[in-house]
């Protein structure tokens, strides 16, 4: 799914339910860091790409009316907004393309594709929520959430063969997706949206 090569573990809806409120806490979190990385990427990146700034802009608006969706939800559970914790799927990720980098791969297609492979793991997750929550009202919004972020890879994904070209984008995109079934599969099953 969505260049994922390694599927999440079942066994981690219970990890997630089990805690509704912790995992829609780090959800809330995870929308305000697209939003954020989203503009980021346009003040660092928006000079050599200027194509970078109209979708993207759009994007953080999208990713901040998600976050106002997911606190609500939150609030409607009696839960508040957590402090922000590191996540450690995203830290991993970008160290492992920063070693992996070898000369002349422009750190902007790694940002870019590795944000791709956040969304479509992202997506992947929601479809796990959105078919197995006990509570239907959430089911539903998982499963929007999951067409969302299907969109956001496929507007990761072509930046990067817009700005690179397609062959750099592919070759650079399998090592990446590689380390990122790693990481994936390597932290423990918790409450998180990335965990
Ligand atoms: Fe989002
Ligand atoms: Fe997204």
């Amino acid at each position: 799914m969505l260049g994922l090569l390694k599927p999440t573990d079942p066994a981690w809806v219970q990890a997630a339910e089990a805690d509704l409120a912790g995992l829609l806490s780090d959800h809330a979190h995870c929308e305000i860091k697209a939003a954020q990385s989203a503009l980021s990427l346009v003040a660092r990146h928006g000079g050599e790409a200027p194509q970078l700034a109209e979708p993207l802009g759009e994007l953080a608006r999208e990713e901040s009316k998600h976050f106002l969706e997911v606190q609500r939800r939150l609030e409607q559970r009696g839960g508040s907004l957590g402090h922000p914790e590191k996540d450690e799927y995203v830290v991993a990720l970008r160290t492992a393309a920063k070693h992996n980098r070898h000369d002349g791969v422009p750190v902007l297609l790694d940002r870019l594709l590795i944000c791709a492979l956040i969304e479509g793991r992202s997506c992947e997750r929601f479809r796990l929520l959105s078919e197995h929550l006990g509570d239907g009202g959430l089911r539903a919004f998982y499963r929007g959430l999951m067409a969302s972020e299907a969109r956001h890879f496929t507007l990761f994904s072509n930046l990067a063969s817009d700005c690179f070209g397609e062959q750099a984008t592919r070759e650079r995109f399998a090592p990446l997706a590689s380390r990122e079934a790693d990481i994936a599969d390597r932290l423990p099953l918790g409450p998180t949206v990335h965990g």
